[in-house]
Formats: C-alpha cells, sequence, structure tokens
C-alpha cells in the first residue's frame, strides 16, 4: 500500500473512534494502535499529555519511553511551546533532543488542541531511519490532530 494510501485507512479508522469515543485517553490508546498497525516501520508511535508545567507520557505503541519532558528542552518541548508541527531528519542534530531510546533516528511531532484552540497534547513518532518523515507525514499527522480535537472540550 501508497503511504496516503495507509494514512487514509488509519484517519477513517480514528475518526470513527473519536465518533464512537467515551473516553480521551482511551481513543489515543486506540490511535497510536491505529497508527502503528497501519506503519509498522514506525518504531514508537504515541501522545505527550499537557501538564501545568511538564509533558506527561501518555498512551503509546512501541519500547518503553521517558515518562516525563521537560517544557524547556526537546523536540516535545520545542513543539508544545511553538505549537507548530516539527519534522527532525536526524535527531542526533538536534540541540537539545531527547533521547528516550537511542535507536530512534528520526521523529516527527505534532501539537494537538481541543476545540477551544488550547494545547492539550502532542503526538509524537520515531524511526530508526534517518529522514523517515515528509511533508506527506505532517499533513496526515495534522488531519489526524483535527479530527482527535473533540476529544476534548
Ligand atoms: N525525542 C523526544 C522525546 C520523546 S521520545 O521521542 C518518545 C523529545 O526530544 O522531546
Amino acid at each position: 500500500m501508497e503511504i496516503e494510501e495507509k494514512y487514509r485507512w488509519a484517519t477513517g479508522k480514528i475518526r470513527k473512534k473519536v465518533k464512537d469515543s467515551s473516553d480521551a485517553i482511551s481513543t489515543l490508546a486506540n490511535c497510536a494502535a491505529i497508527l502503528n498497525e497501519s506503519f509498522p516501520g514506525f518504531f514508537w508511535v504515541g501522545f505527550y499529555l499537557k501538564r501545568k508545567d511538564h509533558l506527561a507520557l501518555g498512551p503509546f505503541q512501541g519500547p518503553p519511553a521517558c515518562e516525563k519532558l521537560g517544557t524547556d528542552k526537546g523536540v516535545c518541548a520545542d513543539c508544545a511551546n511553538s505549537e507548530k508541527s516539527i519534522v527532525v531528519d536526524n535527531v542526533h542534530e538536534y540541540a537539545g533532543h531527547v533521547a528516550c531510546d537511542s535507536r530512534s533516528n528520526s521523529e516527527i511531532v505534532v501539537p494537538l488542541f481541543n476545540r477551544k484552540g488550547k494545547l492539550e497534547a502532542i503526538l509524537d513518532v520515531d524511526s530508526e531511519d534517518f529522514g523517515e518523515f515528509s511533508e506527506i507525514d505532517r499533513k496526515y499527522l495534522e488531519e489526524i490532530s483535527e479530527i482527535l480535537r473533540p476529544l476534548w472540550d
């Protein structure tokens, strides 16, 4: 399957889960599972949840990861502060990158907002390959971010 076809399949599944959602965390857990199932090449896919002064590990698929990320340093922190997606071709060249697992070599992060436009979480995907993520990934993961918006009031 082509990458765009995989994303279309995944977004359809996620849309349905959000429509039937009764609990945001449960739906985020299914969303991580759907993305992991659609893209076996993803090394890690999951969510960091915005807390008062840090980001907390949320539902994910992949190896164990950092439970708490500061808001001053790292790709997720930069995403939370700028509220913009970030594509990192080589994490080892990214100033401040937080390595939860040394096998990750590239990464994409996308901010998630509630209905009122307030930041709620970060969607983070890691790959063992360098330069794995492109504008296509950004486009579809940002679409997924929009689909997830109704999970929060
Ligand atoms: N690399 C991230 C930390 C989270 S892991 O990739 C799962 C960062 O620099 O914020």
